[in-house]
C-alpha cells in the first residue's frame, strides 16, 4: 500500500532518488517525477497504464527561467502568466529544440504550470529539476482530489503520497494554447474561463478553430467506476428518485420535490464550488451500495462548460433502457 506523508524532505528524496511521489495541487493531485530522468519519466506512465504519445504537464516554481523549455512566449501570455500564476491555469508554448519527446509526446510544444498549492511550491523550491505530473488516477479514470483517493487508486503501488488535504478548486486546469504570436485558444475548459481570460486580454481575441493536436482530449475520460448516466431536466430526476431510490446515486442541482433515495448530494449553485465538489462526490457514490450513478447537467452557460464537459466525458446520457440494463 501506498504511504501517506506530510514530511516534504522525504518527498525530495524520493524524487531525487528518482521515484514517483504524489503531489497535492490546487486543482487535483498529481503523479510526479524528476522531469529530468526518463526512467522516472516511464514510471508514471507505466503506473497510470497512459499511451506514451499523451504529453505531460511540466510543473514548475513561479521564479524559474521559462526560456530553458520555452523558445517563444507571446506578450499575451506573459500577462496571464502574471496574473494567474500560480494557479489552475497550464499554457501550451512552442520549445526550443532537443526537448524531451516523453514529456511532449514528440510535438514540438510544451504544456507547463505553475501549482498554487504551499506544499508543493515548497517541495518544488528544493529541487533542481522541474516536475512532470499527470493527474494521479489510473488512465481515463476520475482524477483524485485527496491523498486518500490517490491511494484508493492505485491499490496494488507503494506510493509516496504528500499529504495536501482536499485540492480547493476540484478539476483539473484550464489549458490555453499559447503557441500562436497573436491569439490564444483554450483547449482544456476549467475554473479560468473565457469570461476570466476576456478580462486581463480586453483586447484579444481567442481562436475558435481548434489547429493544435491534444492528444489527451479523448471523448471518454474521468469515468468513475460505476456506470454513470447524466440528464438535465428536472422531470427525469424526480421520476427516477421515485422508480429507482434504492439503486441509484442521485447527483443534481434541483432540489427533488420527495427525495426518496438514500443516496442523494445536491451540487451547490456556484460554479467554482461545485467544481470542488464534483470528482469529490462521484468518488462516494462510488464507495457507496447503489448500482450506477445518474448526474444532473448543470445550466447552460460558459461558466458551467468545464463542469459540463466534464460530466459528458465521464459518463452517458440518460436513457431508460440503459438503465434497466445496468440495474438488471
Ligand atoms: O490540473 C492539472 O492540470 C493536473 C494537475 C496534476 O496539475 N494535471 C493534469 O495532467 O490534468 P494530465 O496529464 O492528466 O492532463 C494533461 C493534459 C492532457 O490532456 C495532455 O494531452 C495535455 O494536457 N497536454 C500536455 N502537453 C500538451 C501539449 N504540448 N499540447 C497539447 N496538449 C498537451
Ligand atoms: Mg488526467
Amino acid at each position: 500500500m501506498s504511504k501517506i506523508t506530510t514530511d516534504i524532505q522525504e518527498a525530495v528524496d524520493y524524487l531525487e532518488k528518482g521515484n514517483i511521489v504524489a503531489i497535492p495541487t490546487e486543482t487535483v493531485y498529481g503523479l510526479a517525477a524528476n522531469a529530468e530522468n526518463n526512467d522516472a519519466i516511464r514510471q508514471v506512465f507505466e503506473i497510470k497504464q497512459r499511451p506514451l504519445n499523451h504529453p505531460l504537464i511540466l510543473h514548475i516554481s513561479q521564479d524559474w527561467d521559462l526560456m530553458r523549455w520555452v523558445s517563444f512566449v507571446p506578450n499575451y501570455a506573459r500577462i496571464l502568466m502574471d496574473h494567474f500564476w500560480p494557479g489552475p491555469l497550464t499554457l501550451v508554448m512552442k520549445t526550443n529544440e532537443n526537448q524531451n519527446p516523453l514529456i511532449t509526446g514528440g510535438q514540438d510544444t510544451i504544456a507547463i504550470r505553475c501549482p498554487n498549492h504551499p506544499s508543493t511550491q515548497q517541495l518544488l523550491n528544493k529541487l533542481n529539476f522541474p516536475l512532470v505530473a499527470p493527474s494521479a488516477n489510473p488512465f481515463g479514470k476520475i482524477s483524485p482530489t485527496t491523498a486518500k483517493h490517490v491511494q484508493e487508486s492505485f491499490k496494488q503501488e507503494t506510493l509516496l503520497i504528500l499529504e495536501g488535504g482536499r485540492c480547493q478548486v476540484g478539476i483539473e486546469s484550464t489549458i490555453i494554447d499559447a503557441t500562436n504570436p497573436e491569439t490564444y485558444q483554450i483547449l482544456r475548459e476549467g475554473i479560468i474561463n473565457e469570461t476570466d481570460i476576456q478580462r486581463v486580454l480586453p483586447n484579444l481575441s481567442s481562436r475558435t478553430q481548434n489547429q493544435i493536436r491534444v492528444p489527451g482530449k479523448l471523448a471518454s475520460h474521468y469515468q468513475p467506476e460505476k456506470p454513470l448516466l447524466y440528464f438535465s431536466s428536472i422531470e427525469i430526476l424526480n421520476s427516477i428518485d421515485k422508480k429507482y431510490a434504492n439503486e441509484l446515486y442521485l447527483i443534481s442541482f434541483d432540489r427533488i420535490s420527495s427525495h426518496l433515495s438514500p443516496y442523494f448530494f445536491l451540487l451547490p449553485d456556484s460554479p467554482t464550488q461545485a467544481a470542488f465538489e464534483l470528482y469529490y462526490r462521484l468518488r462516494q457514490a462510488d464507495q457507496s451500495q447503489a448500482k450506477a450513478i445518474a448526474i444532473q447537467l448543470p445550466p447552460q452557460g460558459e461558466v458551467w462548460q468545464a463542469i459540463t464537459e466534464r460530466i459528458q466525458k465521464a459518463g452517458s446520457s440518460f436513457e431508460l433502457n440503459a438503465l434497466s440494463e445496468f440495474l438488471a
